[in-house]
């Protein structure tokens, strides 16, 4: 391992740069190098084959640079194909899932955690699974919000949005009457929503995945000795569409910073 080496972070778009925010905030030296398939975005509505598929080609693109470790930056891929991935490539894989999960579990006072996330990350039951591996006692109610990731996407995240207030009230009202005192956003583009979500649901905990992620990736890499000890901080990102959407909607998800040039990247 040498300091010039990358972590290669992935995601089905431009959700994943969320993950990339948080990692910067936390170990600012290390070196990232990004993919994200824009092409095939989102992936929250496939399939579990044709997601795995693609999560495949994500890691065999990432594979190509000096890579130490590997985000799986996206719920629902995380969600998905985790044990394919890290049965098929001899890398370190980080994710999502089970960073927030712990989090919840260790957050939660009255057992009551709700996770929000695409369809294909409810209908795997993997923060269930998680959550229940931690704690069996405790209460999982989850609910697929699909309508969220195109909303965020077209710049309707902000507080006082009529339409993102409508649809947020409409998705969190049944995980209120549930009394749940926790949330998990699980999924990329809902740390955006942090504000408006917790205008609806005061007094409930919100656990950012993203964040969550970050945190368990800085431990996992001091652990394994795999920490940046030098200079770094190189970014590089690589998408599989047109990189036009991607550049002109970066720097929402990287909170305003926008640092490195977008390349396109074809894995036809
Ligand atoms: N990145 C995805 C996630 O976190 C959301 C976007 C998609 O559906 O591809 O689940």
């Amino acid at each position: 391992m040498s300091n010039s080496d990358f972590i290669g972070v992935f995601d089905s778009g431009v959700g994943g740069l969320t993950v990339v925010k948080s990692i910067i905030e936390t170990i600012p030296d290390e070196n990232i190098v990004y993919f994200g398939d824009t092409a095939h975005v989102p992936y929250g509505s496939r399939s579990k084959e044709q997601i795995t598929e693609y999560v495949i080609d994500d890691v065999k693109f990432l594979s190509k640079f000096n890579i130490k470790a590997v985000v799986i930056a996206c719920n629902t891929a995380d969600s998905i194909a985790r044990d394919t991935v890290s049965k098929m490539f001899p890398l370190p894989f980080f994710g999502v899932v089970n960073p927030a999960a712990k989090k919840s579990a260790e957050i939660t006072k009255n057992g009551r955690i709700g996770v929000i996330a695409t369809n294909a990350t409810v209908s795997s039951g993997a923060y269930e699974k998680a959550i229940g591996r931690i704690n069996p006692s405790l209460t999982v109610i989850s609910k697929a919000c699909p309508l969220l990731v195109p909303l965020v996407e077209n710049n309707r995240y902000r507080k006082n949005d009529g339409v993102i207030e409508t649809v947020l009230r409409e998705y969190l009202e049944p995980l209120k009457e549930q009394n749940i005192d926790t949330l998990v956003l699980g999924c990329t583009h809902y740390p955006l929503l942090y504000d408006v979500i917790s205008e609806i649901l005061p007094g409930v905990t919100l656990i950012s995945s993203s964040d969550a992620a970050a945190e368990a990736l800085e431990a996992g890499l001091r652990k394994s000795g795999l920490l940046n000890n030098g200079e770094g901080g190189k970014r590089e990102y690589y998408v599989s569409d047109n990189p036009e959407f991607f550049e002109s909607t970066a720097s929402v998800f990287l909170g305003g910073v926008t640092e490195g040039k977008v390349k396109h990247f074809s894995q036809a």
